[in-house]
């Protein structure tokens, strides 16, 4: 679907969106962006091309459906929103306060969703961390595993009833409810040869990057046993790729790794910028092309099916990654 742009998405008023770090730090005040945009240094297309999650956000909205930021950092969102209603003054944005390094957090997220909307019809997982240091969350869950998967594990869970009675009830142009998860192809580059390691979940020992493409595999494997379990049900579950491309992710990498630094400007080199790294997540979340047939699969730039790694076709291994986390959920009283 290489002739995808923003611009050939649907008209989706009335459709209701759910994005986890949907902002992507935006980093100067509503102020001084607004003198900004008034003297013509900035333009809101092009100050988006900066930051994905903003990207995203600016399109689902620019085609009229409700968007709702869920993000860690109220002020972040806050400037976000502003600067987006600025350029769309009839926009529709809210911000959900969500640590998705704290279950408890997800919860009440979830839980602050459903008290404004009976209705969902795409949920984007969106948010994530990348070569952080080893650390545990409150839950002692490695913290790339947690914020990255585990954490849109219990959202979706937590989300999936609303998303099956929005189902029954639909009546939109799409003809189906999305989860759209935002993985990597480093879910096939960076595992360790068993895949998810069952007997090691806290990963302690292993690099930084194995435990960011554990964690994208786990996305990957996630979205392929939503379709399983909840395709008859409506629900279109898939998983993505975005492309390299320039953003806030990698300060992860850059701290963690020296050489990193070194590598960067070839890493990067050539990527296309955010503008265009959003695209495949607009795809398959808004998309009119995404068929019913291609539920559970694993999309590269922009809505090509992608081939996924030997694991991430492991239907074993899905179940397996399901049972052990509702086990992580059980063991918190969640
Ligand atoms: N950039 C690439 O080349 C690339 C390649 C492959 C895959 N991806 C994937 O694309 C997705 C989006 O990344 P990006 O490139 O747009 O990076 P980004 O600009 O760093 O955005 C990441 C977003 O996740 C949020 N986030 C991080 N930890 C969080 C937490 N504990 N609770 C709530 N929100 C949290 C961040 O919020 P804060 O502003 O509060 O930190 C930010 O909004 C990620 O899942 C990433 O793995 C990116």
């Amino acid at each position: 679907m290489s002739n995808f742009t923003p611009a050939s998405l649907p008209d989706l008023t009335g459709f209701r969106i759910l994005i986890t770090g949907g902002h992507s730090g935006l980093l100067i005040s509503p102020c001084l962006f607004s003198l900004f945009l008034s003297i013509g240094i900035v333009t809101i297309e092009n100050f988006a091309k900066i930051f994905r999650g903003l990207t995203t956000t600016t399109e689902l909205a620019r085609h009229r459906a409700k968007v709702y930021i869920a993000s860690r950092s109220r002020s972040k969102a806050e400037q976000t929103i502003q600067k987006i209603i600025t350029t769309q003054p009839n926009a529709e944005i809210e911000f959900i306060e969500m640590d998705l390094a704290d279950l408890r957090s997800v919860k009440k997220g979830a839980e602050e969703y459903l008290t404004k909307e009976t209705k969902l019809h795409i949920l984007i997982n969106n948010a994530g961390v990348m070569c952080t240091p080893f650390s545990l969350t409150a839950q002692r869950v490695e913290a790339q595993f947690q914020t990255n998967y585990l954490a849109h594990f219990y959202l979706t869970q937590l989300l999936l009833p609303t998303l099956q009675s929005t189902s029954r009830s639909l009546d939109t142009l799409l003809g189906t409810i999305r989860i759209v998860n935002v993985s990597s192809d480093g879910h096939a580059k960076l595992t360790p040869k068993e895949g998810i390691p069952f007997s090691d979940m806290t990963m302690e020992h292993v690099s930084t990057w194995t435990r960011y493409g554990v964690s994208k595999l786990a996305q990957v494997l996630h979205a392929k046993e939503v379709a399983r379990r909840y395709g008859p049900n409506g629900i279109i579950a898939l998983s993505l790729h975005p492309g390299t491309v320039k953003t806030n992710l990698s300060a992860g990498p850059r701290g963690s790794t020296w050489w990193y630094k070194v590598v960067q400007p070839l890493v990067e080199l050539g990527a296309p910028g955010p503008e265009k790294g959003c695209w495949n997540t607009l795809w398959c979340a808004a998309g009119s092309d995404v068929k019913k047939s291609e539920n559970g699969s694993y999309f590269e730039p922009v809505g090509k099916r992608g081939k996924a790694s030997v694991h991430a076709e492991d239907v074993q291994m899905a179940e397996q990654l399901w049972g052990w986390s509702e086990g992580v959920l059980r063991d918190n009283g969640l």
